[in-house]
């Protein structure tokens, strides 16, 4: 599978750490405004193309010219993946775009009629749908029968928190560039909790903001009040400001799964009390390679195959989300400038 990425930043950089783990993928092409960031990051992972635009790289790849893309991968800050997503589609090629899959509804449902349209593979690089420990917690939910609570906890001090301290505005705390704790981390809860319970019925959303106008933590409750996961409240926690420290759960009348991470669980146990006896089983996994290994063989898989979308991680639950997040943004006072008015 033939990748071109736009972006060359953090998480470009964890794509190729893949890359060079996945026998099936090869990068063909990557872009930056800054040529010599392309460049660099083109040497250091032996990339044939370093292009300084959007519309360079997919006007270059098409699938008669020298050297042909099949999955555009959008690594750009959260304010383009709507529009990157759209026009690479249009151009021809698959998809796959960094979370979150967009800044509101409106923009989602565009991209995912253009995938329609245009018969192409889209879906959101949500990694942890595809990782050994979030399938653990599928096979075990179960075993827990009815659910009534779930804390599902994101917090991590932002690497940028510094450089905005001192007065720069990094993309992820700019309101144009869709930035804010909801969006960068929010999305984790949120996904898990829509990946494994559906889409909730109500959202009460607060959180703290920065000077610049995004949030820096918050809280996001979701509760269902229909169907099989009637009557169960997931509480989200996501912080770009603090370290975290506190375990994920979800529990019910006698048992819960406490797992230490809900991005990417690894030490998972089932706690079980009943008859005055408190029994404890370890279901931890071992994830192996680079971060965004699974993600990337289960994508080269699909596309391969000729799906259009994820069965594990489908466009609807990306639409989801990204409605979930546009409530919660509103509810805490964050604004885009993109947002349509109220
Ligand atoms: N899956 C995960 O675990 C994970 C982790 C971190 C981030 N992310 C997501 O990945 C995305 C990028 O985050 P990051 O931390 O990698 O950011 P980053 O380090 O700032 O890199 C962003 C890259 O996009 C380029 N860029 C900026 N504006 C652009 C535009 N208009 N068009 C095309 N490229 C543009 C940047 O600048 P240049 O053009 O100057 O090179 C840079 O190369 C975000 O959506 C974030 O939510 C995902």
């Amino acid at each position: 599978m033939r990748f071109g990425i736009i972006g060359s930043g953090f998480i470009a950089q964890w794509f190729a750490d893949a890359v060079a783990q996945e026998s099936a993928a090869q990068i063909v092409a990557v872009t930056s405004a800054r040529p010599e960031r392309a460049r660099a990051f083109a040497e250091q992972h032996d990339v044939a193309h370093a292009h300084t635009s959007v519309e360079d790289l997919l006007s270059a790849h098409g699938p008669h010219s020298d050297d042909p893309i099949d999955v555009v991968y959008i690594a750009s800050p959260n304010a383009f993946h709507g529009e990157q997503a759209i026009a690479a589609l249009q151009a021809g090629f698959h998809v796959l775009v960094e979370k979150p899959f967009a800044l509101n509804l409106m923009e989602a449902r565009a991209m995912v009629e253009t995938a329609r349209l245009a018969n192409r593979f889209l879906m959101e690089a949500w990694l942890s749908a595809f990782e050994p420990g979030v399938a653990r917690l599928r096979e075990a939910l179960p075993r827990l029968g009815r659910i009534h609570r779930a804390v599902l906890v994101k917090e991590q001090f932002s690497s940028r928190m510094s450089a905005y301290r001192e007065g720069s505005l990094p993309a992820t705390f700019d309101p144009a560039m869709g930035g804010g704790s909801l969006m960068d981390l929010g999305i984790y809860p949120v996904n898990l909790a829509i990946h494994l319970f559906g889409r909730p019925d109500r959202v009460t959303a607060s959180g703290q903001l920065l000077d610049s106008g995004v949030d820096s933590h918050g809280t996001v409750v979701l509760d269902y009040e229909h169907g099989e996961h009637s009557g169960l409240q997931v509480v989200c926690l996501h912080s770009k400001t603090s370290q975290g420290g506190v375990d994920s759960m979800i529990a019910s009348d006698h048992s819960a799964l406490v797992f230490d991470d809900c991005q990417w669980p690894r030490r998972i146990e089932l706690h079980e009390s009943g008859s005055g006896d408190q029994r404890t089983e370890n279901l931890s996994v071992r994830r192996r390679g680079a971060q965004l290994r699974y993600e990337l063989a289960e994508v080269c898989r699909l596309v391969r195959s000729g799906a259009h979308e994820s069965g594990l991680h489908p466009l609807y639950a990306s639409e989801a989300a990204v409605d979930v997040l546009s409530q919660a943004r509103a509810q805490t006072g964050v604004r885009f400038p993109s947002d349509p008015e109220r």
